[in-house]
């Protein structure tokens, strides 16, 4: 028997509330601005979108997009800053390519992003974790590791944190580039959070650092437009520019995406991309503020803060394994993300994520009633 089509990465059987993924709900998709963008630029005249594409990304583009970032970040921004990729995903991966070799030390943050360990894998590299706190990494652990090991880079995710939730002050990015400098270690700022802000805006970027030939800040379109453009950007110092836009993949398929780009183009041009960050802040924002009452109301053993922006919640019951909670929480009609997932050292066993991205007020609402039963038994 054929195996069945598959068009989406994840599938959650009818019924089934799974708080614990993280990809945008499929309303949030914005199909009808898109339609109207394609139609506008492909009735233009010009195909140069249908061709191989300039290594660092179509051009007019990247003078929309550092349009569109400059007033939004606060300082100026050049389209010869900005790389054009293929979502954050890629970029990292390329990256790994380009600046580590097999069996290199990498340094993350503890919790973090679980997918990035399995891009850091890939390049068979040896992962060295930062505890965390409210303010992101712990400075006084990072100096301590920096005494014993020699990272190629910290990847890191400095604003409303996937999965913790939590943001890295101005002040503290500033002794991160220190260190790097002085070390000699790049930062690779993950910043697809940066505009999903709701009670509290965060410091600006890391495209604010890129002086630093250490810095590399990478962001994408997939939590403000779609994950399936993949599409993204990624802005760092000329020196490693140069790197990017001479790597052998760009050489043989030129830059990225092309054709998506010359649509999301028309979409940032017409003030599109501007009205779907408004919308995902206001909706999202809300669910944040229902699963927040939700949570303190049904499940009083909970341990979190607020996120004051991004997807995600960042739970601990002590004395749970979440593990466990995932499995019994089956039978429930719901899920979460256990912390083990999100550690490089198979720790944070009593912690775990929910997300606000995929589900309305009233599913939230349902599936954290169904978590507060499933924690009765
Ligand atoms: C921190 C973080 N980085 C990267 C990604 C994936 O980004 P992209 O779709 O741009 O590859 C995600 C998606 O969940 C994420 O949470």
């Amino acid at each position: 028997m054929s195996t069945p089509l598959q068009t989406v990465q994840t599938y959650i059987p009818p019924g089934f509330i799974d708080l614990g993924v993280g990809n945008p709900q499929p309303e949030l998709l914005p199909l009808p601005m898109l339609r109207n963008a394609a139609q506008d630029r492909l009735s233009r005249g010009d195909n140069d979108f249908l061709q191989y594409g300039a290594e660092q990304g179509d051009g007019y583009f990247r003078d929309a997009l550092a349009k569109f970032l400059a007033p939004r970040y606060g300082f100026p921004v050049s389209h010869d800053d900005l790389f054009v990729t293929a979502g954050n995903s890629s970029a990292l991966d390329i990256l790994c390519g380009l600046f580590t070799n097999p069996g290199d030390t990498v340094f993350v943050e503890e919790p973090t992003y679980f997918l990035a360990l399995r891009i850091f894998a890939d390049h068979d590299l040896n992962v060295v974790s930062i505890p965390t706190d409210e303010a992101g990494p712990v400075m006084d652990d990072l100096i301590h590791a920096l005494g014993e090991h020699r990272p190629k880079f910290f990847y890191i995710i400095p604003a409303f944190q996937n999965p913790g939730g939590h943001t890295i002050p101005a002040e503290r990015r500033k002794e991160l580039v220190s260190l790097a400098e002085h070390h000699g270690f790049l930062i690779l700022a993950d910043e697809v959070y940066q505009f999903l802000a709701y009670t509290q805006d965060a410091p600006q970027p890391f495209g604010a650092h890129i002086r630093s030939d250490r810095v590399v800040a990478m962001n994408s379109f997939s939590k403000i437009l779609a994950p399936g453009l993949r599409l993204g950007w990624t802005q760092a110092h000329p020196s490693i520019m140069q790197r990017l836009n001479a790597c052998g993949l760009l050489d043989s398929g030129g830059g990225m995406n092309p054709f998506t780009s010359a649509i999301v183009q028309a979409l940032i041009e017409n003030g599109g991309l501007d009205k779907n960050i408004s919308h995902l802040v206001d909706v999202l924002g809300k669910r944040v503020q229902i699963m927040d009452a939700a949570l303190r109301e049904h499940l009083p053993q909970a341990r979190f803060t607020t996120p004051h922006g991004g997807y995600f919640f960042w739970i601990q019951v002590p004395g749970v394994d979440a593990e466990d909670l995932q499995k019994k929480a089956q039978a429930h009609n719901v899920g979460l993300r256990p912390g083990i997932r999100f550690s490089s050292r198979s720790g944070l066993n009593d912690y775990f994520r929910l997300s606000v991205s995929f589900y309305n007020e009233d599913e939230i609402q349902q599936g954290i009633l169904r978590l507060r039963d499933c924690l009765k038994t």
